[in-house]
């Protein structure tokens, strides 16, 4: 009775405790929900893994992934989180209990797991991140006192992930910034920063695209991306497209859950979800055309690139703005502020699924949450950082095959296992434990764009994206690593 109660009224005081925080509009829900799903998966892993999968098809079939399986699973997120105005453990006890309610405790489960996947992303998210300020930093020196002749890039970069004291410093930056931002709450934290920092984002890839198309290789990489090539798929390009979906969506963790929860009655759950699906598939169209542009436009550039994931964005891209890129000298620095912007508005939503767990499921105030849970999750940001150090055991220790060191155990665990198994539940809670009714009064409720089609959405939600998801577990548990 009284989620009832306290749903139709989103500003009713919620008894003890001061009335629950919202996004001040639509455009605050998309913009925050989109920093959230922009960040170092367009920039750093989606065109690495595309590069990997040789392009066209491998784009095609990430595409219909998105459309199949990320946008409905969107949906449900945000519906769950709207309807019970709860993060992620809460909602989702609510949403099995509709139809099941022994089931609360099964429920609470899932969410815990999805807070738990929060809290081991977010530990090693920042370690990446923090690589982005260093970059910065050394870009804005390139700038103003030359690119050094002598230099070799992945010297530096061997130079500076070894160095502990150096990746302490860094992710521990990161980490007070993204406290800082969660510490101020929804609309005047999260919102407002993401409000100011997408536009800005938007502008400096509108900047880099202009300067990336008028370079040589730009036809070579369009054709690259776009032309699809069927001989070149296989089994695990597919099944890494699928995985990639669920991360670059930030999916399958309950992290749209807890941003639903904060969405009012007057705001459209499918609009949101529409755009935020439509932004970040652009963006990490937008980043790959970018990178491959001013990779393919330098002779030799393709098979130097080849090696590793961090390869293209920290060690290729650095010497190739000062040698190659027109403007390049303005557009370094600016690529890292970008790079660094879209990690932080994915680390603020991270830290708030952990955080809105302690404060609606703990009693805690925010800012007791959001310290209590940042320097917790810092210890194990420690550890990721320091994998990179050649300390004992957390650079060598080895859980799954041909992933050495904890930073790579973390990442492979989570993306692997617990963001699919996350995401499976999120699509029974929805299509199958959640009434009819339930689901179609968040999604039909005046607020809908003509194009949505219920009947669509919950055929979908309940066989398309649960199989698909229960394929993409079935190989992991065969050991196809799809990272
Ligand atoms: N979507 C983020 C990116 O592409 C990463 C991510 C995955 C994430 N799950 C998340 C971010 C949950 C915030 C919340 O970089």
């Amino acid at each position: 009775m009284r989620d009832i109660a306290h749903r139709s009224d989103p500003n009713r005081k919620a008894p003890m405790s001061q009335s629950r925080d919202h996004w001040s509009s639509n455009a605050g829900l998309v913009l925050a929900a989109t920093g959230s799903a922009i960040g170092l998966g367009n920039l750093w892993k989606f065109p690495f893994i595309t590069w990997e999968n040789e392009g066209g098809a491998f784009v095609l079939v990430y595409l219909i992934c998105i459309a199949a399986v990320g946008l409905p699973i969107m949906m449900a997120e945000l519906l769950i989180g709207r309807r019970s105005q709860k993060s992620a453990v809460g909602a989702l006890k609510d949403a099995v209990a509709s139809k099941w309610p022994a089931g609360r405790k099964l429920g609470g489960l899932v969410g815990g797991w999805g807070v738990l996947a929060g809290f081991i992303l977010l530990s090693y998210y920042t370690v990446i991140a923090g690589w982005s300020l260093y970059y910065f930093a050394q870009s804005v020196g390139w700038t103003f006192g030359g690119f050094p002749a002598d230099l070799s890039p992945g010297e530096l970069f061997d130079a500076q992930v070894g160095n502990a004291g150096l990746q302490l410093a860094l992710s521990l930056s990161f980490s007070i910034g993204t406290i800082a931002v969660v510490y101020f709450g929804v609309s005047k934290g999260i919102e407002r920063i993401a409000r100011i920092f997408l536009p800005i984002l938007f502008g400096i890839l509108l900047l880099m695209l202009f300067s990336a198309l008028s370079m040589s290789g730009a036809g070579e990489a369009l054709a690259f991306i776009f032309r699809p090539n069927f001989a070149e798929l296989g089994r695990d390009a597919v099944l890494e497209a699928l995985g990639h979906s669920f991360f670059t969506l930030s999916l399958g963790m309950g992290a749209m859950i807890t941003y639903g929860s904060y969405i009012s009655r007057k705001h459209s759950v499918v609009k949101a979800s529409g755009a935020i699906v439509a932004l970040d598939t652009i963006i990490a169209l937008v980043a790959t055309v970018i990178m491959f542009s001013v990779i393919f436009s330098v002779a030799g550039m393709r098979d130097e690139v080849g090696g590793s994931t961090v390869g293209m964005l920290f060690i290729s891209l650095p010497e190739l703005f000062y040698t190659e890129v027109p403007f390049g000298v303005v557009l370094g620095p600016l690529f890292y502020v970008l790079v660094a912007l879209a990690a932080l508005t994915s680390t603020i939503s991270l830290l708030e699924v952990v955080s809105a767990y302690l404060i609606d499921e703990r009693g805690l105030t925010r800012h007791k949450a959001t310290i209590g849970a940042g320097a917790a999750i810092f210890v194990f940001t420690i550890f990721a950082a320091l994998s990179f150090t050649g300390t004992p055991i957390l650079s060598t220790m080895e859980v799954f095959d041909g992933k050495a060191g904890w930073f790579s155990t973390a990442d492979h665990f989570v993306s692997n296992w617990m963001l699919p198994t996350g995401g499976f539940f999120i699509t029974l809670a929805a299509g199958w434990f959640m009434t009819r009714e339930a689901t179609k009064s968040e999604l039909v409720d005046g607020t809908e764009p003509g194009w949505f089609k219920y009947g669509a959405w919950r055929f979908f939600i309940r066989w398309v994206a649960p199989i698909a998801v229960a394929a993409i577990i079935y190989f992991v548990i065969l050991g196809v690593d799809f990272s």
